[in-house]
């Protein structure tokens, strides 16, 4: 059950991004181009904002996890060694009259039918037993078939077959396939990580719901390498053990069950993951997304059918947050890759991908936590998105707002204009700072309130006087007084 049901829709979020330059539909003059957005100065800040925060918190505040920065295109046999050429495929339909193509899947829900089962047969099987015609034009569906969802580049002078190769659609092999390198950082010890952020391409049949399903996006993941003789001895447990949240199992959504609540301690302790690794990162994963400001009751983790896993997983917890204009829908994923990426690269390449520890050679498992940073930033927006007065406050906290602070002259005069300047001067190097001096002081809040800056600074007639200013808080819109001498120690407490 969600308890607190935000009213918001997709377009008022679109709109907002639209109108004070967070995210912008790619090419806009030209029409736009599905599936490719661009940002803004507001949305760029905010981006890199949950970026740093992210790999503040899973790499620069461990020992255990390295960071790594690889290329989007790999040879192409990295793509035929991990599967993705074989198997990174969607269901396809297309509509015999008016040729749109569609995600079977996609077909059934929009025609209401609940899928429980992922494979191609019972999606065949729904849409002629349902009667499923085509959601644009009532026409006549096609039989499904494959979709390979890499998207293709030709590298060298010659276009060919030969010369094809992939533009990776996740970052995770570029960390198998330097997996012997890394050995050398973690000293030979297992467990250890490596983490990456950056672009990947998919070739979504029908991108959609803004920039929930994109064709371009960026992925922040870790494969965490793990000895499978001591897949249970995660050190770090209790740090996430007393988290609680609703969880739903395989075998609770095959019988018809709500989620349940449950802490991960417990649920660990009734087997319902793969092994305490993953239990932890189910966890981890939740506190850090608790920390970018997203409501725990938002969130929930729902293990994949057997239907729905992907090639290489064992078992996947995808983290869903509802998003109140699409439903619970994924935002990471988290999934038990077992050694299947650094055996099928041995076989492929011949290289020996294992570790040698205490004299003896292992092939460590990996437990993947996978971001889409889009589809985050999607729920921290939905998340902050709130209504006062009929104007738009988005409640984002500090650490991932674009702007800390907004500096502001009560009029539009040349001695409070000149003092905002100075303490605008004085902060601009230490926060991320602005000064307004435009129209009224009410819309200067309203506008620093839609891109959610936490903290106001005005100079008004007192400050003329004692050189004292006003912090207005962005979500309860109370002030304090602090001296200008104290506003840096005021504001860093105020962040931190
Ligand atoms: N590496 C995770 C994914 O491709 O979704």
């Amino acid at each position: 059950m969600v308890t607190k049901m935000k009213e918001l829709s997709l377009e008022e979020l679109v709109s907002l991004c639209k109108r004070r330059g967070i995210i912008f539909p790619n090419s806009e003059i030209y029409g736009s181009y599905a599936g490719f957005f661009d940002w803004g100065p507001i949305g760029v800040e905010l981006r890199k904002n949950i970026v740093d925060y992210w790999w503040d918190f899973f790499v620069r505040s461990r020992d255990d996890v390295f960071g790594m920065y690889g290329s989007i295109i790999m040879h192409p046999k990295v793509w035929e060694a991990s599967g993705h050429v074989e198997r990174f495929i969607d269901w396809l339909v297309e509509c015999k009259s008016c040729h749109s193509r569609f995600k079977a899947e996609e077909v059934l829900e929009a025609a209401g039918i609940k899928v429980s089962d992922y494979s191609p047969e019972n999606h065949q099987r729904l849409i002629i037993e349902n009667n499923v015609k085509c959601p644009v034009c009532g026409g006549e569906l096609s039989e499904i078939r494959k979709f390979n969802l890499m998207l293709e580049t030709y590298i060298g002078a010659v276009k060919s077959e030969e010369n094809i190769a992939y533009l990776r659609p996740e970052t995770a092999q570029g960390m198998f396939v330097n997996f012997k390198l890394f050995t050398v950082y973690a000293r030979n010890q297992l467990p250890f990580g490596i983490a990456q952020i950056g672009k990947v391409f998919r070739n979504e049949i029908s991108p959609r719901n803004f920039i929930f399903r994109c064709r371009e996006f960026e992925i922040a993941e870790i494969e965490y390498f793990i000895d499978p003789e001591k897949e249970n001895d995660c050190p770090f447990f209790k740090e996430v053990e007393g988290i609680t949240v609703k969880i739903w199992t395989k075998e609770m959504q095959k019988n018809d069950q709500e989620p349940k609540e449950m802490s991960i301690g417990d649920a660990y302790n009734e087997g319902v993951f793969s092994n305490q690794w993953h239990a932890y990162w189910v966890g981890k994963s939740l506190e850090w997304l608790m920390d970018i400001g997203l409501n725990i009751e938002h969130l929930r983790a729902r293990e994949h059918l057997e239907t729905e896993l992907s090639h290489y997983s064992i078992q996947t917890f995808d983290i869903e947050y509802y998003f109140p204009f699409l439903g619970w829908k994924e935002i990471e994923g988290i999934a038990n890759r077992t050694n299947y990426d650094l055996r099928r690269h041995a076989e492929f390449s011949g290289e020996k991908l294992y570790i040698t520890m205490d004299g003896k050679k292992i092939m460590p498992h990996v437990i993947e936590p996978s971001w889409g940073v889009e589809r985050v930033v999607l729920a921290v927006l939905t998340e902050a998105y709130s209504k006062a007065e009929d104007r738009v406050v988005l409640k984002l906290v500090p650490k991932i707002a674009p702007y800390k602070v907004g500096v502001y002259p009560l009029l539009r005069r040349e001695p409070f204009i000149q003092k905002a300047r100075e303490v605008y001067n004085m902060l601009k190097r230490r926060f991320a700072c602005f000064l307004d001096i435009s129209g009224s002081i009410g819309r200067r809040y309203a506008r620093a309130d839609e891109i959610g800056v936490p903290f106001g600074i005005t100079i008004d007639h007192q400050t003329l006087e004692d050189n004292t200013v006003t912090i207005r808080f962005r979500d309860s819109k109370e002030q304090i007084r602090v001296r200008i001498g104290e506003l840096v120690e005021e504001l860093n407490k105020l962040l931190s």
